[in-house]
């Protein structure tokens, strides 16, 4: 993006630092060639990034653009997922600020991209750790959960647990009832395979009145965020965490096979990013300096089928990409 602003466009450009918070308090580098050279192969963003929402903040809106005049910039390109994007799409159609968005998600659930970017790269960290998983799962006869992340929804569980051979996958999409995920279990046992593997996605909830989901179920987190009542990052969303532990007590309880629970955390957000990642993020990069330049705002490259095209950013962000049902029951053909 920024190798094809300065090189075939003449533009310049500078990047806001830590997500919204950047374009509110003014804060930016000068982006150029020299500095965002070897940036390929690098996870995570030399900008850093925050759950700053414009919208929370006084005079948000026209603070960002204030400063987009203060520095004459023609149009700011929004990188990011739900809550970056829905801002941006907000700034756009409510303020009449010039924004492009870039679809980058490790969820995969934002409409009107087939793909985000980051998605994949999880799904194959994801992968590996289930393959790891494997090992021990086999060797000790054990039920190996793994949670993944996926806050509403359950891509990522369901292309790791696919590439993995997982024997039973939750979503958030689905509502687990829990006596079905055990008789899975069970039934595999008694068809000779006295291991497991669950993958469940930390946005995965049971089905109403199936099974208690107590506040100790959830480690780690202050009491009221466990709650629910408080602790909310300025988008509203709570920490989520916790379901592994739940399902790990439960199934070991209710079927008395050893089962352990591995969170995956942020390790499938780190690292390396793959080829298919890269790729994507390049082709999305040079989509949106090239309609910045054409000044064609509010859009935001997505992927269709192959293919980089502008769609709305408006309409992208209105409704989340979830797993379709057909998707997941094709996935359940595996499962026990
Ligand atoms: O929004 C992307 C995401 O990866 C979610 O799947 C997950 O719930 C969240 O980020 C975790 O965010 P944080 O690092 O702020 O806990």
């Amino acid at each position: 993006m920024v190798r094809k602003g300065i090189d075939a466009h003449g533009h310049a450009i500078v990047g806001f630092r830590d997500g919204w918070r950047g374009p509110l308090e003014n804060a930016y580098d000068e982006l150029t060639i020299e500095s965002t050279r070897g940036i390929l192969p690098r996870g995570g963003t030399i900008l850093r990034s925050s759950r700053t929402n414009p919208f929370k903040h006084d005079a948000g809106p026209e603070r960002i653009a204030e400063n987009m005049r203060s520095l004459n910039l023609d149009g700011l390109i929004a990188i990011g997922g739900e809550d970056t994007l829905g801002a941006a799409a907000r700034l756009h159609g409510e303020h009449g600020l010039p924004v492009v968005g870039v679809p980058k998600t490790i969820d995969n659930d934002l409409g009107g991209t087939d793909m985000t970017f980051g998605f994949d790269t999880a799904v194959q960290i994801a992968t590996e750790a289930i393959d790891r998983l494997h090992t021990t799962a086999e060797s000790h006869n054990r039920v190996m959960l793994v949670e993944v992340m996926g806050r509403h929804a359950g891509w990522i569980a369901l292309y790791s647990g696919l590439a993995g051979g997982a024997d039973v996958i939750l979503i958030p999409e689905r509502p687990f009832d829990i006596e079905e995920v055990v008789r899975l279990i069970r039934r595999r046992h008694s068809r000779g395979r006295f291991f497991s593997i669950v993958v469940v996605a930390e946005g995965a909830t049971p089905r109403e009145g199936t099974l208690e989901r107590s506040e100790s179920a959830r480690p780690g987190l202050s009491p009221e965020v466990a709650a629910g009542s408080g602790g909310k990052d300025e988008f509203g969303h709570e920490r989520l965490g916790g379901i592994g532990q739940l399902l790990e007590r439960e199934i070991g309880a209710r079927t008395g096979y050893d089962t352990r629970a591995t969170v995956l955390g942020h390790i499938q957000r780190g690292g390396t990013p793959t080829a298919f990642d890269r790729v994507l993020a390049t082709r999305l990069g040079l989509a949106a300096i090239d309609a910045a330049h054409d000044r064609r705002w509010g859009v935001m490259p997505a992927l269709i089928g192959t293919r980089i095209e502008l769609v709305p950013l408006g309409e992208a962000v209105s409704k989340l990409r979830l797993v379709p049902p057909e998707e997941y029951a094709a996935a359940a053909a595996f499962f026990g």
